[in-house]
Formats: C-alpha cells, sequence, structure tokens
C-alpha cells in the first residue's frame, strides 16, 4: 500500500503543472505523478500548433479571445469558465516561460503569434510545429528537481478507489461519495498495488482512440473519464469530438495520423479538391480559416461527393524559409513519405483529435465526487462547448492546472487520509487465453465509431453503433471479471465505456450543433446539457 498526500493520475500538462505549483508552495506535501507508459508519452507532447493567449494588447484583447471562443463553442460555451480562462491565461503562460519553456520570436525580438482557425487576431505562441514537446519537456525538467514529487512511470490506473470498495452500494444519486485513491496495476512487478490519497487528482488526457483514425497517441483512452463514470461520477457532452481537418494522409496507415497543424492554414495553405479547385468559400466567409466542426465537415462532404480518399492542402505558394523555419517537423515528415510540401500538395484527411466533452468539473476542477478533481482533456468545464477553438486545449490545462491548485490548497490540510481500504481482490481469475479476443474486440470497437458515430450521424447509424456495442460490452465484461488483468483489457473496457457515452450523448441530443451533426435533427434547439446521472 502507497501512501502520499496527493494522487496525481497523468503527467501532461494539467497534471504536471498542478503537482509542481503545489510541491512549490508546499515542500511538506508528499505527491504521487503516475503515467502509464514513460513521462513524455501524451497528448501533450504531440501539440503542434501553441498556446492561444492574448498577448499583443495593441492589436488583440481579451473581448476577441473571449467571442472567437464562444463562437467557435456554437451556444453553449460557459462564458464564465470562458473569460476566467482567457483572462487568467497569458499569466499562466509568462509563468511556463519562466519555468524555461521557449517560444519563437520574430526578428523584432517579440514573440512570433501564429493564428489557427477561428481566431479573429494572431494568438498563438509556439516553439516551431512542436510546442506540446517543449511544454512537456519543461514541466518534466522541473518537476524532477522537485524531491516531494514522485513521478511513478508505467503505472496503469485501474479504477479511482471510493466507498463502493468498502463494501456500501453506490448509485449515482448516493450522495457524499468520496475518493480515497486508486487501484493501479504496475507494469513491471504486474502486481496490482493500492495507492492511498487525502487528495486525488484526474489528469488523464483524452479518449481519440476510439476512432480509427486519430491524432491522438495510443495513450488516449479515456481511462479517467471511463473509470470516473464507473464510480458513479457526472460525466458531460460526450458526443463532441472533434475532427481535426487536416491529419497527413498515408496510405500505409499509421496510429496515431501524423498532424499537419492549423498554422499551416494560419500562414496561407488553402485547401483544395483532388482537381485542384478551392472548396471552402462554398461552406463559410472564413474559408480555409473557419473553425474546426465546419471544416472538418466541409472535407469530409467533398471527399464523399468526390468519392475521395483525401483532399489536398496547398502550400505550394508560401515562401519556402518560412515554411521550413515554423514547420520543420512536418516538413521532414511529408519528405519521409515522399512528398514535397513546397512542390506538391499534401493529402489530408480528418482524423478524431479532441474529446471536448467528459468528466463535469466547476471552474476549480471540483468532479461530483468529494477528494476527486479534474484537469485537462478528461473534463467537460465548459470551456469548449459543442467545439473547442485551436489551441485552447494547453491554455486550460494552464489556467484550470493552476485552480485545481487553489482548491487543493484550500481544503488539504482538513481531509483525513482513510487508510481502511482492502488490497485488490483477483480470486477466480485465469491469465487469458486468447489476446485475439482484445485486439479484435478493439478493431470492432473503432470500426463501429468510425462507420456509425463518426462526423455525420443519423438515427439510425447511431442505434446501429449501440446494439453493437452492447455486444462487445458484454464480452469484454466477462473477460474482464474471469481472467487476470491487463492494460490492454482495461483499455479496452474503457473505450467501450467512451464508444457507449459519445454514442449515448449523440442520440439524447435531438438537434444538430458543433461537432454534433445528426442529418435526422439538422436544425440547432435552445440548449440542453447532455449529462449521465
Ligand atoms: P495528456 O497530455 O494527454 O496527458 C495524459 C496523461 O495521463 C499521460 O501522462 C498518461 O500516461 C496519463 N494516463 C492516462 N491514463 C492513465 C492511466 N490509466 N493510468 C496512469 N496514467 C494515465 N492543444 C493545444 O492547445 N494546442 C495545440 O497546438 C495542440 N496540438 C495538438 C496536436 C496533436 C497531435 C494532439 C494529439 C493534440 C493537440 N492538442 C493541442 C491538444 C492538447 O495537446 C491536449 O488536449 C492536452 O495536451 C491534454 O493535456 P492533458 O494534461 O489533459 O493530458
Ligand atoms: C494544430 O496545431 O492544428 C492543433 C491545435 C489544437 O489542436 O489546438
Amino acid at each position: 500500500m502507497k501512501q502520499s498526500d496527493v494522487l496525481v493520475i497523468g503527467a501532461g500538462v494539467a497534471g504536471l503543472s498542478f503537482a509542481i505549483r503545489l510541491a512549490e508552495k508546499r515542500p511538506d506535501l508528499s505527491i504521487t505523478v503516475l503515467t502509464k507508459t514513460h513521462d513524455s508519452e501524451s497528448n501533450t507532447s504531440y501539440a503542434q500548433g501553441g498556446v492561444a493567449a492574448v498577448w499583443n494588447s495593441r492589436m488583440d484583447d481579451y473581448q476577441k479571445h473571449i467571442d472567437d471562443t464562444l463562437d467557435a463553442g456554437d451556444g453553449i460555451c460557459d462564458a464564465s469558465v470562458v473569460e476566467i480562462v482567457v483572462k487568467e491565461g497569458p499569466q499562466r503562460v509568462k509563468e511556463m516561460i519562466e519555468w524555461g519553456a521557449r517560444f519563437d520570436k520574430d526578428n523584432t525580438g517579440d514573440y512570433d503569434l501564429g493564428r489557427e482557425g477561428g481566431h479573429s487576431e494572431n494568438r498563438i505562441l509556439h516553439f516551431k510545429d512542436i510546442t506540446g514537446w517543449e511544454i512537456q519537456r519543461t514541466l518534466n525538467e522541473r518537476a524532477n528537481q522537485l524531491s516531494n514529487i514522485e513521478v511513478l512511470e508505467q503505472y496503469f490506473t485501474i479504477d479511482i478507489i471510493t466507498q463502493h470498495h468498502l463494501g456500501r452500494n453506490v448509485t449515482r444519486l448516493t450522495p457524499g461519495v468520496e475518493c480515497y485513491g486508486a487501484y493501479v496495476f504496475n507494469k513491471q512487478s504486474r502486481e496490482i498495488e493500492t495507492f492511498l490519497a487525502k487528495v486525488t487528482v484526474l489528469a488523464t488526457g483524452g479518449a481519440g482512440q476510439v476512432y480509427k483514425n486519430t491524432t491522438n497517441p495510443v495513450i488516449a483512452t479515456g481511462d479517467g473519464i471511463s473509470m470516473l463514470y464507473r464510480a458513479k461520477g457526472r460525466v458531460a457532452n460526450m458526443e463532441f469530438m472533434q475532427f481535426h481537418p487536416t491529419s497527413l494522409y498515408n496510405p500505409a496507415g499509421e496510429n496515431p495520423s501524423f498532424l499537419i497543424s492549423e498554422a499551416v492554414r494560419g500562414m496561407g495553405g488553402i485547401l483544395k479538391t483532388t482537381d485542384g479547385q478551392e472548396f471552402m468559400q462554398k461552406y463559410d466567409p472564413r474559408q480555409s480559416l473557419a473553425p474546426r466542426d465546419i471544416v472538418a465537415r466541409a472535407i469530409d462532404n467533398e471527399m464523399k461527393l468526390h468519392g475521395d480518399d483525401f483532399e489536398f492542402l496547398d502550400c505550394t505558394h508560401i515562401p519556402e524559409h518560412q515554411f521550413i523555419n515554423h514547420f520543420p517537423n512536418i516538413y521532414e515528415k511529408c519528405k519521409s513519405i515522399g512528398i514535397d510540401p513546397m512542390k506538391e500538395m499534401i493529402p489530408v484527411v480528418p482524423a478524431c483529435h479532441y474529446t471536448c466533452g467528459g468528466i463535469m468539473t466547476d471552474a476549480f476542477g471540483r468532479t461530483s465526487i468529494s477528494r476527486l478533481y479534474a484537469a485537462g482533456e478528461c473534463t467537460y468545464t465548459g470551456l469548449h462547448g459543442a467545439n473547442r477553438l485551436a489551441s485552447n486545449s494547453l491554455l486550460e490545462g494552464l489556467v484550470l492546472g493552476e485552480r485545481v491548485f487553489q482548491a487543493v490548497l484550500e481544503s488539504i490540510d482538513s481531509i483525513p487520509l482513510q487508510t481502511s481500504i482492502p488490497a485488490w481482490d483477483a480470486e477466480g481469475t485465469t491469465e487469458p487465453k486468447e489476446m485475439v479476443m482484445l485486439t479484435q474486440s478493439l478493431k470492432e470497437l473503432k470500426e463501429i465509431m468510425s462507420s456509425y458515430v463518426g462526423i455525420v450521424r443519423t438515427d439510425a447509424r447511431l442505434k446501429r453503433a449501440l446494439d453493437r456495442l452492447h455486444l462487445l460490452y458484454r464480452e469484454t465484461e466477462l473477460l474482464y471479471n474471469t481472467t487476470i488483468i491487463s492494460p490492454q483489457l482495461c483499455e479496452l473496457r474503457n473505450l467501450i465505456t467512451i464508444g457507449y457515452l459519445i454514442t449515448k450523448a449523440a442520440q439524447m441530443r435531438k438537434e444538430s450543433r458543433g461537432l454534433h451533426y445528426n442529418t435526422d435533427h439538422p436544425e440547432k434547439f435552445p440548449y440542453q446539457e447532455v449529462t449521465f446521472l
């Protein structure tokens, strides 16, 4: 049994920025941070475009960033959360710079601010096209310098611990559910360990791996959202899965799909059909720089109209030095599969990119379970509404990481550690006989979600998806209850829960809004939150 004051599940921008703040302010507290692979494998590390923040007060102001965020969110953002994140954002970015993060500057010495879809001003701070890598590096280095933070790699969290594990019946209506820590699979010893803490923070990232094509790394299996849902916590707005318009079309197939940053369109890249015609003017006056839901749907529509596997992003008119200087990683990747972006158009296709819904929290990351906080992509704070504005996610991780720190600081001294927790019970389970049962179910799940619950939905497709998901659920629960646990089995189980939450929420929303588009309900109705009680 391992005890610490605070348990943080997830070592991306949200989890680590929280842990660092708390460790610096309270050197007397012990903080354990878990990551299920190594400390640099996170969505954070893959971020390309940058962090959105109002930086240049001559050109930009908070209201413009607020308006852009509300506009992208298609009528259902929580305006108070938007205001908090936009106004606190620049200070959090300044602190990242003080911690050692490098962002590119222009030749006058000012920060070079990029533009992305849905933004009315240039406000994206970036480090080349590998901003996330730079942020993760900075956070890892800083956390490693703090002796009261212990980052444990290869520790896969199975479930959070609540009164349910003390033998009580916990339902979604039970008041006063509390979290006491988590059961965690140590991948090296293959043992399940009990981690106890006064306060637990879920910062487990998104769930893009529920689809066949995704820009998310393989760790993005929605573990935190599923754990919370199993523990009877509140999850909201899962129907809003964001598809990025432009992942690189690679006929060889790769997981994750490689992202061609929206910042490329911000620099002038133009979307074209396979016969070289511009098409975005048909869909939105902002053309290639319209918000993501609109652009992804437009590309999807053009692909269906023309029977294409991809459309093109034309960058051949952008000066070579400018492109290579800002996007060296994208340039190299394209070259590695035989495409010279300066001479040929880049084939692109939408791919699942971001989980806009998730664990419901207030503006301090408090979940519906006490002693349990959440921050980052695994949450629904109200910032993104029905569609996230580009580069607002790293920003949310930084701002909410700080606000969870404030809330934990205020409460931790009055919370006792609950130590009478039973060890994990693996009785009656045996070694799995055939891994093919897991790998095949995962393929089926991704197929179902991509075919029936993708960019465009219908009532019939959603019903079919739910019927198929129920079967997968039953088969996987049987495996879970009878075989010895593995991270692969837990991830499959979590992804099936995510698939269910997305599909069920999509079925419940009888309208089209933001990222949720159902041709049987094309109109928009007054807003209703889709939560799971
Ligand atoms: P993550 O960074 O995903 O971290 C999750 C952590 O949780 C990991 O450490 C993981 O190991 C751990 N974890 C998960 N499950 C478990 C478990 N069961 N047990 C133990 N540990 C677990 N956003 C922007 O704002 N700007 C961008 O330019 C941008 N570009 C992007 C490009 C790509 C290709 C992708 C995929 C995303 C991009 N995003 C961008 C989105 C952004 O990167 C993420 O939303 C954000 O980094 C999420 O941070 P996080 O801390 O919530 O989670
Ligand atoms: C990108 O660089 O296009 C990704 C930005 C984001 O997801 O916010």
